[in-house]
């Protein structure tokens, strides 16, 4: 079995080990009152058990719908802003090839006029369907997105659009499920005890991840395995162990984490993560500020700062050891670009030794780093990443005394903007 890992090795030199079991103990504690269901934000667990609750009929009622969809459409339009996309984005942008053509589209991520103006001009003479995606159905980004589209289709398809379009919303109420239902539209539910950032094992993530022809049980099964690792009874399983040295080294003062990665595909992994931990932990003035570099190209730009910066940084590193094999470098007769001391060695050697010497470096320079060890990149991998992470991110929320399943602050913006825009209340 593929199985993700953990190593510690180069944090703990940055803590004295009585703190650390001191934490690991707090941090199995507050795993245990996340499956007893009695912390705060107790009403948002349903992420917790999804991996072996998720009924099978779903996944092929899933696998049907998007069946359907695909064989009249070249694109799926993704509608969805925050955890109502970055997790099918992150498994998609992952899984896809570089160069290959994606049949989705994400949109409703942004208030970009041009975005949305160049997208329809795409869409002119393309067929598509299109999947909107809102917990609270009042989300403007979204909300726009749709409008502006559905117009679209309805001049394209006329009263046959209804069989194009799929509403992923909550199940009792609220704008976009009004519409859904006014109109016909195909709907799948966000269970009301899963938050938005929590949400990428629901039908929010599973249906963007199925029309795009990954494989939806792949992943629930890894997340399951990871799910079962997760157990209070397992004491100092991963997920507790990194929410310990996260709060073991904040409380020493490093304050900002970068996640990085060696993997350029796993750019929207890393946005995902930046939410889930920014919106999860940041607040009551508290909280661990979640950075993100894409190494080795930021080794380039940020790697300056983080080797001789201030020291109130530490890095959680995501490594990938898969050896793809198809690229090595050959030996050259006349040795002008100096290179051929690589002769023989694949692109992939190159980058691990990158890896192994910036861990050293950043080291040496003060920069505690820990390190998620990933076998390959695929679903299975990726579904004990997410849920890793969803554990950990619960487990470091609640030792670092706040409810990590709200959000209160995003309100103030959207208040203010609703003001100016003169909505009435
Ligand atoms: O994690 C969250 O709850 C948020 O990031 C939401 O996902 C985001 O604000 C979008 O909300 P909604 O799905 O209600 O449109």
């Amino acid at each position: 079995m593929e199985l993700i890992s953990l190593n510690l090795e180069h944090t703990y030199k940055f803590a004295d080990s009585q703190d650390c079991d001191q934490v690991l103990q707090i941090a199995n504690e507050k795993n245990l009152l996340l499956e007893q269901k009695t912390g705060p934000g107790r009403e948002f667990l349903g992420w917790l058990n999804l991996p072996s609750q998720t009924p099978k009929q779903l996944l092929n009622e899933i696998k049907q719908t998007v069946e359907k969809l695909r064989e009249n459409s070249d694109y799926l339009i993704v509608i969805g802003i925050g955890g109502s996309y970055l997790g099918a984005k992150a498994t998609i942008s992952a899984l896809s090839q570089f160069f290959g053509k994606s049949n989705i589209i994400f949109a409703g991520f942004n208030l970009s006029e041009k975005y949305l103006y160049e997208l329809t001009q795409f869409l002119n003479d393309k067929d598509f369907s299109i999947c909107v995606i809102s917990k609270s159905g009042k989300t403007l980004e979204p909300a726009v997105s749709f409008r502006v589209l559905r117009e679209l289709a309805y001049k394209k398809y006329g009263n046959k659009t209804k069989e194009r379009i799929i509403v992923i919303t909550n199940p009792h109420g609220g704008d976009l499920l009004n519409l859904a239902k006014h109109n016909g539209y195909k709907i799948f539910s966000i269970p009301d005890d899963v938050g938005g950032r929590y949400s990428v094992l629901t039908p929010v993530g599973l249906v963007p991840i199925a029309y795009a022809g990954f494989d939806i049980e792949q992943l629930i099964d890894g997340a399951r395995v990871m799910e079962i690792h997760s157990s209070s009874a397992n004491k100092g399983n991963m997920p507790e162990l990194y929410a310990t040295a996260r709060n073991v080294l904040y409380s020493k003062g490093f304050n900002i984490e970068i996640l990085t990665t060696y993997s350029p595909e796993l750019a929207y992994v890393q946005r995902w993560w930046q939410q889930l931990f920014g919106e999860s932990e940041g607040k009551d003035n508290k909280g661990i500020f979640p950075a993100i570099a894409t190494f080795t190209t930021d080794l380039h730009s940020l790697g300056q700062y983080i080797q001789q910066g201030p020291r109130n940084m530490f890095e959680t590193v995501i490594f990938n050891h898969e050896k793809p094999d198809l690229i090595q470098i050959k030996q050259e007769p006349v040795d002008y670009d100096e290179l051929n001391f690589l002769t023989g060695k694949t692109i992939q050697e190159i980058n691990e030794n990158a890896f192994l010497g910036t861990v050293q470096a950043h080291v040496d320079g003060g920069v505690p780093n820990i390190i998620i060890n990933l076998p390959k990149i695929n679903e299975f991998t990726l579904g004990q990443l997410f849920y890793f992470f969803e554990r950990s991110c619960a487990i470091s929320g609640y030792i670092l005394g706040v409810n990590p399943f709200d959000q209160p602050g995003v309100e103030a913006y959207k208040c203010n903007m609703f003001r100016l825009l003169g909505k009435k209340s």
